[in-house]
């Protein structure tokens, strides 16, 4: 049966710094010490799906390329030990991605991601057979988008369902280029800024209604569009203009670093699970709200337990 779970995306190692108030250019701000956490959008949603798959029932592999290095080694480790299958990790010549986080007193960040190997990664690093076991197919934004889109093309054809987090929006050559990645996006993921950021290279002027933005794209080029808005929550749109809400739970955030990539890959394992998209998308707010709990992108997220348990509550 096509159940497992595929991701295609960037790991990074992830070096963070508390401070009180983020670095605006010029300026110098101290911070007690850094952490290295483990990161990557990627990297991020595979731990996320995994620590959600019912007793390893869906499958999670991930698709990806790291240095020969001692972050690559940890990353490749992470992955084992969170049950996500890599198989299909490559090993290349360059440095294993490195994003450096500054997060403030109110939990907020600013990312500065070097790529290193995750730009290496190529569409002919997924296995058409693990392809071919694939319910759903995951993509972000930090690795080649030729390569991506290439990828996506490939799970329309086998039938896997191809969710898109356009994180972090690309500068794209042209509106063209966007239509393109639309087109081969079953489910796009996007944040409020991104919504608006799609609909501006898409040469939209209404640039401010991030619903409209959502709409529109729906309509015109077929996904599902599902705009996450933080504390507000998630609304899926259909091309029928059907809208879909999901509340998150109010808490106080410790780190929001890796609340969106919970989202996705909770929701991945609800589509791949065949839920309706309300139960996936509610679940994905909640364990997005418990990812928010703990510092770095992978600490807070939750087990299926714990997540089953927390909407038993209600
Ligand atoms: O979404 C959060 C992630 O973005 C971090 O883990 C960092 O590695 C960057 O890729
Ligand atoms: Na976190």
């Amino acid at each position: 049966a096509k159940d497992g779970i595929v991701v295609f995306g960037s790991v990074n190692m992830d070096l963070v710094a508390r401070v009180k108030s983020i670095a605006r250019p010029g300026e110098t701000v101290l911070s007690r010490r850094a952490d290295s956490f483990f990161g990557g959008k990627g990297a991020n949603q595979a731990v996320a799906a995994a620590r959600i798959g019912r007793g390893g029932e869906v499958r999670v592999a991930m698709v990806a390329a790291v240095g020969r290095d001692p972050f690559g080694q940890a990353c490749r480790d992470n992955l084992l030990n969170n049950g996500v299958d890599i198989g299909a990790v490559q090993l290349t010549d360059e440095p294993t991605g490195c994003a450096f986080i500054t997060v403030d007193e109110h939990g907020e960040n600013a990312i500065t991601v070097a790529s290193g190997a995750n730009m290496a990664l190529k569409a002919t690093d997924l296995p058409e057979d693990l392809l071919s076991r694939a319910a759903v197919l995951v993509l972000q934004m930090e690795v080649p988008i030729a390569e991506s889109l290439e990828a996506a093309r490939r799970a329309g054809t086998s039938g896997a369902t191809v969710i898109w987090n356009f994180a972090p929006v690309p500068p794209l050559s042209s509106a063209a280029e966007m239509i393109s990645l639309l087109r081969a996006t079953n489910v796009l993921v996007v944040n409020e800024h991104e919504a608006i950021a799609v609909a501006q290279m898409l040469g939209w002027n209404d640039g401010s209604d991030f619903l409209k933005a959502g709409a529109e794209i729906s309509q015109r080029f077929g996904p599902v569009c599902i705009v996450t808005a933080g504390a507000r929550g998630a609304v899926a749109i259909d091309r029928d203009g059907g809208q879909l809400q999901a509340r998150a739970r109010p808490i106080t955030p410790v780190d929001t670093t890796g609340a969106g990539d919970t989202f996705v890959g909770v929701l991945a394992n609800g589509i791949a699970e065949r839920l309706a998209i309300g139960e996936a998308m509610e679940r994905a707010c909640l364990a997005a709200s418990q990812a928010c709990l703990a510092s770095g992108a992978q600490n807070g997220m939750p087990y299926r337990e714990k997540l089953d348990d927390l909407l038993r509550q209600g």
